[in-house]
């Protein structure tokens, strides 16, 4: 059994970032993620004033607020992470800050309208630079009204950003939505007093924040590790590409991310889950996973925004387990790094895996036929990633293009994907 530790969870360390500094008093955050997401948000929360607050050592971070956040002196650059584009344009639209947000090639196409109208609605001043509802955003921060917003998609960006922009501007918020995205903010905010409300309907989920008279407690938090990271570890070891099996240690379980672990349970996986508590009212635990023999399922498509990361790995077992797998309710895939979708089936087809490509979704004959070729990654590091573990596998002879990409999520994978091969054998 090889034992893995995963990097920081992603979506926990930027919230944090970004929470810690508004809290009356010390945060102490450890384990954070490293990768050049995260490092983009810790960037742009020195840019707004949270410098002299921050000290800095490997993976730690104290951070003293209140912090007033101030106006940057350039423009922020989000890079390829759209947590941080769209958590920050939420909490500086309420805050008294003025700023521009940017992002590379692929943040610059993704879609920005879902947070900015609802902002606009709130009486924020909110105005794109360049296309209509893309970065570059500029922020002209300043009193909002109380947030009330529908949103169509389950998108845990869209109610953070909301969520936040509450907390800075102090007027209360209700966010509707139509599936169980993440929910680390509401989890966090708890963690540090604020009253938050969540409430099941019978067409999705409400989650409401009331104002509070005083600032959030510090947060005492050690990071989970990220279970977006530790899914291409189960993937390898079901797989067979593992030896006899992984062992990942100190990873989040909290259910609207472990999405996975449900279909890999009903294609027939051999996997253990044992909890060991919680921090900052998030589940921690370690996962083993050992090689299985798996079988196609058709993934309900209301368990999607519980492994929305996931569907790239996903489609890859897929690919080699017995019969069809069939995703639907996945067409957000289409505006994340890269539109997944498409890349996906261009890459399972490049590996002659059959595969279909639907408007949301996706169906794919699994095989136990070698897998040879190129690999076109769209710098995407998930797909990066998902196409290295079946890369690893015995029998596979594939080469992925871009592998820098994963620098964004988890700066040592390969290094990692090495070891654990040289593991395997050993
Ligand atoms: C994230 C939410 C998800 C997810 C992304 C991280 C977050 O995006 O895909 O990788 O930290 O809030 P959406 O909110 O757009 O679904």
């Amino acid at each position: 059994m090889i034992a893995i530790q995963v990097p920081g969870d992603k979506s926990i360390s930027h919230r944090a970032l970004m929470l810690a500094p508004l809290a009356d008093g010390t945060s102490r955050l450890s384990g954070l993620a490293q990768g050049a997401d995260v490092a983009a948000t810790a960037t742009a929360m020195r840019a707004l004033g949270v410098e002299e607050a921050i000290q800095t050592g490997p993976e730690f971070l104290e951070v003293t607020g209140p912090v007033e956040l101030r106006d940057p002196d350039a423009p922020i650059d989000c890079q390829n992470s759209g947590t941080t584009a769209r958590l920050l344009l939420g909490l500086t639209a309420g805050a008294r800050v003025t700023a521009t947000f940017d992002g590379d090639a692929s943040l610059r196409r993704r879609p920005m309208a879902r947070v900015l109208d609802p902002l606009r609605s709130a009486g924020a001043e909110v105005r794109e630079l360049g296309d209509p509802g893309r970065l570059p955003v500029r922020v002209a921060g300043g009193a909002l009204r109380a947030i009330e917003h529908r949103s169509p998609v389950a998108s845990a960006q869209v109610k953070s950003a909301l969520l936040f922009a509450g907390l800075s501007a102090g007027v209360p918020v209700t966010v509707y939505e139509p599936g169980p995205s993440r929910d680390h903010t509401e989890r966090l905010l708890t963690a540090m007093g604020m009253s938050v409300e969540t409430e099941s309907l019978s067409d999705g989920f409400r989650v409401g924040l009331a104002v509070s008279d005083r600032p959030p407690h510090p947060l005492d938090l050690q990071v989970p590790g990220d279970f977006s990271s530790a899914a291409f570890w189960i993937a390898l070891a079901v797989l067979g590409g593992a030896g006899n099996g992984v062992r990942i240690e100190g990873v989040g379980l909290n259910p609207r991310r472990t999405g996975l672990l449900r279909v890999l349970e009903a294609m027939g996986a051999a996997i253990d889950v044992r909890g060991r508590g919680e921090t900052a009212g998030e589940p921690v635990g370690d996962i083993v996973a050992r090689p299985s023999s798996l079988t196609g399922v058709a993934v309900p498509a209301d368990w999607l925004p519980t492994l929305v990361d996931e569907i790239p790995v996903l489609a890859c077992i897929a690919s080699r387990a017995a019969g069809t797998t069939e995703i639907r309710g996945a067409a957000e895939l289409r505006v994340k790094e890269s539109d997944r979708l498409a890349a996906l089936h261009a890459n399972l087809a490049t590996l002659s895996v059959t595969c279909r490509e639907l408007a949301d979704g996706l169906s794919i004959e699994g095989t136990a036929g070698g897998l040879a070729g190129t690999i076109n990654s769209h710098a995407d590091h998930r797909i990066a990633m998902s196409f290295g573990v079946l890369g690893a596998l015995t029998g596979s002879s594939i080469r992925v293009d871009n592998r820098t990409s994963v620098e964004v999520s988890y700066p040592g994978f390969w290094d990692e994907l090495q070891r654990i091969e040289r593991r395997r054998e050993a």
